[in-house]
């Protein structure tokens, strides 16, 4: 058991249990909300953490109080061999679940070996049912293989989950499209305010499209969508239709920032902990890791580190501080 002083709890008592684990900064896909245009800047491949270490850096956090991983990147389907990290982690003692945020375009092939090795769960992020449009947001055409890498995710029994992030003049226009896609696959789509996480720039506050917008507009169509009870501690606030049919969340990350009862850390593919999305340039793991130092002394640096937590993007929007490009989307993974 982890006692209390061993917890990863910082200076405004909130309580990190969930890691995110971004595995790389690379990616098949070029998102205008994440990625820098002509990005040319990545990652040495010997300054990237390797299975083994992040295995090493999962471990103590565990045993600080972390139960859920969620692995990321960049896109982490393009580093090789993902089910071995998964298959470690998910025997790591104490952890709850492992899950994946992915792009979806690899999914297809990969999915059953995922699956045996641990994982449970997985977001896929598409914000268009339109294929020339899917080229201007991502820089690839590839709907089918995200949609088909969805189903086979499904049909593997993974749940699966869609992460949409709406940009006004982009893809408002299909928000409804969006909840009939709820309502006939099952899936949980999740609609999330742009942030100013942008590599491009093009983030300013008109093209976020707020939760109270989004639900409007469905209501307009669809008819009534009513709060579901969350029983699980996630951001996203979620809601069904009057019949029941459908399951939509909404991440309102800059209209109603969750900071107050945020409840994970993050490590980049370097190694960094953040402990907070926007904090820069965080704590160095990777440097400890490698000079040889301790389990207890990585222990203890961590928890002086999360004792520093920033209140979060909720102080930046009180002193009107949001620009684009706080920090980069695909060297943190979100
Ligand atoms: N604002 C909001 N969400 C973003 N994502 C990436 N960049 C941004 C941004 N600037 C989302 C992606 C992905 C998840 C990791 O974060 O859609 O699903
Ligand atoms: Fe790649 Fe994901 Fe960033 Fe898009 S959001 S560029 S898919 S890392």
């Amino acid at each position: 058991m982890v006692r209390s002083q061993n917890k990863l709890i910082d200076s405004f008592a909130r309580n990190a249990i969930k890691l995110r684990i971004s595995i790389t900064d690379r990616c098949n896909m070029r998102c205008v909300y994440c990625m820098p245009t002509n990005n040319n800047e990545w990652f040495e491949q010997n300054d990237i953490l390797s299975y083994d270490e992040i295995v090493r850096l999962a471990n103590i956090l565990v045993r600080l109080g972390i139960e859920k991983i969620r692995i990321t990147g960049g896109e982490p389907l393009v580093r090789p061999k993902l089910e071995d990290l998964i298959r470690k982690l998910s025997h790591l003692d104490g952890i709850k679940s492992i899950s994946m945020t992915t792009n979806g375009l690899l999914l297809r092939d990969k999915v059953m070996q995922l699956r045996d090795a641990g994982l449970k769960s997985i977001n896929v992020s598409l914000d268009t049912f339109k294929e020339d449009r899917f080229k201007a947001i991502t820089g690839v055409q590839g709907l089918d293989n995200v949609v088909s890498g969805m189903y086979a995710a499904e049909h593997a029994g993974l749940e699966v989950k869609v992460n949409t992030v709406i940009i006004r003049g982009w893809n408002d226009d299909e928000i409804v499209d969006f909840a009939k896609f709820a309502r006939s696959t099952g899936y949980t789509v999740r609609f999330i305010e742009f942030m100013p996480l942008d590599g491009s720039g093009i983030w300013e506050p008109n093209l976020v499209v707020s939760k109270r917008e989004t639900i409007q507009r469905i209501n307009e169509d669809l008819k009534e969508l009513n709060p579901l009870y969350n029983k699980n501690s996630e951001p996203a606030t979620l809601y069904s239709f009057v019949d029941g049919k459908g399951t939509l969340g909404f991440i309102p990350s800059i209209t109603e920032p969750f900071c107050q009862s945020c409840d994970r850390m993050r490590i980049t593919p370097v190694g960094i902990l953040l402990t907070c999305l926007y904090e820069n340039p965080g704590y160095d793991l990777k440097a400890l890791l490698r000079s040889g130092k301790s389990y207890d002394y990585i222990t203890t640096y961590i928890l002086e580190c999360i004792k520093k937590k920033p209140e979060g993007i909720i102080s930046k929007i009180r002193a009107k501080e949001l620009r684009p490009t706080l920090n980069l989307m695909h060297r943190i993974g979100g």
